[in-house]
């Protein structure tokens, strides 16, 4: 089991103002920010980045939002991170999403909910190299 995870504040969290209110909330769960960054995505980086997704029926509208305005990207650690993280976000639809989460708080729809999460460990690493080099992760 690996203690890292990634994430992103979607556009839709940055645009509404919720940046802070998210990151509080995550630093507040017991997560330690290993690197951050704001940035923004090209449509053809966000369609590398969710490439998973490439036949999904949601793929354009997906990769048009996530290069739609800035992010914030980071990796996070903490003792069962991947896992804790997502618990911590909630479902992918906000309507179906536990009281308390941060998709419940602060995401819109199931397109533009918020933040990303990553599935797996493996996923974690990933992308969180997608984002950062190694000097940049400490
Ligand atoms: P994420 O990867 O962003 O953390 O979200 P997730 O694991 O909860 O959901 P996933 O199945 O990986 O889907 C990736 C993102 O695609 C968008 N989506 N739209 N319109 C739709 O039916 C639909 N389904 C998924 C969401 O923004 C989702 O977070
Ligand atoms: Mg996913």
């Amino acid at each position: 089991m690996s203690n890292r995870t990634f994430t992103m504040i979607k556009p839709d969290a940055m645009r509404n103002g919720h940046a802070g209110a998210i990151l509080d909330k995550i630093i507040k769960a017991g997560f330690r920010v290993v690197a951050l960054k704001q940035t923004k995505l090209s449509q053809e980086k966000a369609g590398e980045f969710y490439a998973v997704h490439k036949e999904r029926p949601f793929y354009g509208e997906l990769t048009e939002f996530m290069s739609s305005g800035a992010i914030i990207a980071a990796i996070l650690e903490k003792e069962n991170a991947v896992a804790d993280f997502r618990t911590l976000i909630g479902a992918t639809d906000p309507s179906k999403a536990d009281e308390g989460t941060i998709r419940k708080l602060f995401a819109t729809s199931v397109g533009e909910n918020a933040v990303h999460g990553s599935d797996s460990d493996e996923n974690a690493k990933i992308e969180g190299d997608f984002f950062f080099s190694g000097l940049e992760q400490y």
